[in-house]
């Protein structure tokens, strides 16, 4: 019979490397407990070979009892004593919520494994209210992490020594004395990794050691308790060891042993570490499981997100593409970034539209980090050459600071296109004040102000700053409106994009039909003069509400300066006046603002004023000029204006004209092509 279970025993090993040895000779070890027999009471076994001990009242014996006392043979009197036992374990307490968990576990030994009138939660399954199991002979090395008053507890997370009560003889808070420096480290029962526990019991010197460590630590030499205790009076002839755990209702908690070597009279064998089952992980399935479906799950899903990053960053690059050359260093600061550009007008969304221009569209823009309102113009164009000249200008432009100009801001560059960035204006141009049929108007002050300002931008730009700059395309659609109603010059040199943008022998005039100066038509030469022309246009057009060139009812051609000097000539020119300001101006203004306008856009440059003049009549109280009709000629302008461009050019016989259209509804170059 015996040799028998020895041979199954033998197999057992031979089979399964998992399970040390057991004898009935008082000494086994577990390391796991897939093939171990114990007699188990609310407790499994997991696959892996851990010992679970969770619901309620669960426990796990030795199955066999074990002898623990002994005659003792040192004295003549035959006395009975407890014998030497030693056992260590490994062990883990997993809360479903990590650093909650309920009662405890204990390491036991009791003359029963009948614990059925034991009482769960603080009893630790062991005891009951009237302290009664097993004839108050146990001894338990409690793991406890509940703190109850009722059995004087000094705190949830300690380790204590129990015998026939739980109410402990002596308890310490979990944790260790380190072996290098004797410092006392704190552990934490529940923190869901495994420990390592050691009971020892000396039979002759009647000590009782309990030590605790993180597993992998060697077993501290100062033990965490130490208590002189004769188990002798609990000790029965035969006793079993195991475990016990309580658990709440409320706190899901799982009380796991990995390994467990236990010997009478010498140490425990130690525990191979290398061997001991692991732990359930938490959240995601146990890897083993389902290894081969993750594994080339997880590879698929790596390769496409490296895929996707891959394409989002060609695709990034792409759409952020920006065109930098090593000569626009110098521009540093006012170059933007385009992927700024992009994020702050919502990635150029309709919504955002401000306009459509005759150079291009124009968004609103918010650049979140220095709250700054922007208006951004992309303008496209197809030459390289010029675009060096212009930013050179834009840049050059964007150092002008008047309170009557639209500040350049910066610009950005990409292929075939350029980004011009300015300063938001809120009440946006002046020309959806003066031509949307019953849309906003404005008083006859605002205008002469609108009129005073857009007058000081080009005294500055003509007179004032270090440079001449000929703006070249002056007209209400490109005066904007700030938050106060000031009138502000807009859309700096776009026109001279496309004069430098001239191939061969090509030479673009630019500009806006109906604004263009004369002799701008023949030379393509722009002067400060033929700005001049196009202010005396647009004065004329903000006092009479009418585009220079328009149609009227019966569809015939109306040239606004033919038709303002008509009535000047007829005597009759507060005809002209913008009926929507329904007769609220002021006469005299109104006079000299139109007079100025027909002196401005006189067709020979040389008797036009020059801007400092049109100051002195508009802020220095010079009266209005007389303006005999005889004085000016316009004809020739007329002519040239609407009955084509022949007559001109026999004064430019060198040049043949066509019209083109750059990109937009209003502004009209003229081609001129020299030979
Ligand atoms: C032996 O037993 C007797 C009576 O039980 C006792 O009086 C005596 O002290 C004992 N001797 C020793 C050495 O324990
Ligand atoms: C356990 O003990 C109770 C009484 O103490 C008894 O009724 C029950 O049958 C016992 N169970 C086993 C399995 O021996
Ligand atoms: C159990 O008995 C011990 C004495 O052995 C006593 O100190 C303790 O208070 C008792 N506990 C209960 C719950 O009655
Ligand atoms: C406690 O256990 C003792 C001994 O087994 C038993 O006599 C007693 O009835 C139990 N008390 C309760 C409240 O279960
Ligand atoms: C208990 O620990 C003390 C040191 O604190 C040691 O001297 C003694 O030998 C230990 N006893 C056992 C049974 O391990």
């Amino acid at each position: 019979m015996q040799s028998v279970v020895v041979l199954v025993l033998l197999l057992l090993l031979l089979l399964d490397g998992e399970v040390a040895s057991s004898t009935d000779d008082g000494q086994f070890a577990y390391q796991g407990f897939a093939t171990a027999r114990l007699m188990l009471d609310v407790a499994s076994i997991t696959p892996n070979g851990l010992l679970e001990l969770s619901n309620k009242k669960g426990h796990a014996f030795y199955p066999s009892p074990l002898s623990f006392r002994k005659h003792s043979s040192a004295t003549t009197n035959s006395s009975i004593v407890a014998r030497s036992f030693s056992t260590s374990f490994v062990f883990a307490i997993v809360g479903k919520y990590d650093g909650l968990s309920s009662y405890g576990l204990a390491f036991v030994v009791a003359p029963t494994t009948n614990f059925s009138v034991a009482n769960g939660g603080p009893y630790m399954s062991l005891l009951n209210s009237t302290n009664g199991t097993a004839n108050n002979r146990i001894l338990a090395v409690e793991l406890d992490t509940i703190m109850n008053t009722e059995f004087q507890d000094i705190d949830s997370n300690h380790v204590g020594i129990d015998i026939n009560s739980l109410v402990s003889q002596q308890a310490k808070p979990a944790g260790y004395y380190a072996d290098d420096d004797g410092t006392f480290r704190d552990l934490r029962l529940n923190s869901r990794k495994p420990m390592q526990v050691w009971v020892d019991y000396d039979g002759q010197t009647r000590q009782l050691n309990v030590t605790l460590s993180p597993v992998q630590v060697p077993k501290p030499k100062k033990p965490l308790l130490s208590e002189a205790i004769d188990l002798s009076a609990v000790m029965e002839d035969t006793m079993y060891v195991g475990f016990s755990s309580s658990a709440g209702i409320s706190i899901i908690t799982r009380h796991y042993v990995l390994g467990w070597s236990f010997s009478l009279d010498g140490p425990a064998l130690p525990l191979d570490f290398s061997k001991l089952p692991t732990l359930p992980r938490l959240g995601p399935k146990p890897r083993s499981k389902v290894f081969d479906i993750v594994l080339p799950l997880t590879t698929g899903l790596l390769v496409a997100a490296v895929l996707a990053t891959i394409f989002f960053f060609l695709w990034h690059r792409r759409r952020f593409a920006e065109v930098r050359e090593d000569w626009e260093d110098e521009f540093g600061p006012h170059r933007f970034v385009y992927k700024d550009l992009f994020l702050a007008t919502d990635g150029f969304k309709e919504r955002n539209l401000l306009g459509i221009g005759g150079f291009g569209r124009v968004y609103k823009g918010v650049i979140p980090t220095a709250n700054l309102d922007i208006a951004v113009k992309r303008v496209s164009h197809d030459s390289r050459q010029g675009v060096r000249e212009f930013i050179a200008e834009v840049v050059s432009i964007g150092h002008l600071r008047h309170r009557n100009i639209v500040q350049l801001l910066g610009y950005c560059r990409r292929k075939g296109e350029l980004l011009l960035v300015y300063d938001y204006m809120e009440n946006g141009s002046l020309d959806k004040y003066l031509y949307i049929k019953n849309g906003p108007t404005l008083y006859w002050c605002e205008r002469y102000k609108i009129i005073k300002g857009v007058m000081a931008s080009l005294l500055y730009l003509h007179e004032e700053w270090e440079q001449v700059v000929i703006h070249r395309d002056i007209k209400a659609s490109n005066v904007l409106l700030d938050s106060q109603m000031n009138g502000r010059l807009g859309d700096f040199g776009l026109a001279r994009l496309y004069d430098h943008g001239t191939i061969g022998k090509t030479t673009h005039v630019v500009g806006t039909m109906g604004y263009l100066a004369p002799e701008l038509v023949c030379t393509g030469k722009a002067t400060p003069l033929t700005d001049m022309f196009a202010f005396g246009i647009f004065l004329l057009e903000i006092t009479c509400g009418r585009r220079p060139i328009d149609i009227d009812e019966n569809n015939n051609q109306v040239v606004l300066i033919d038709w303002v000097l008509e009535h000047h000539r007829n005597d009759s020119i507060l005809d002209v006046i913008d009926p929507r300001l329904a007769g609220n101006f002021n006469e005299e203004e109104v006079i000299l603002v139109l007079k100025l306008g027909l002196m401005c856009s006189h067709p020979s440059p040389n008797t036009r004023p020059i801007m400092r003049k049109v100051m002195q009549y508009l802020d220095g109280g010079l009266s209005a000029p007389d303006l005999s009709p005889t004085y000016v000629n316009y004809s020739m302008m007329m002519l040239m204006q609407h009955e084509g461009f022949d007559s001109y050019m026999t004064l430019c016989p060198q040049s043949e004209t066509s019209i083109c259209t750059v990109s937009g509804e209003s502004s009209v170059s003229v081609l001129l092509e020299g030979r």
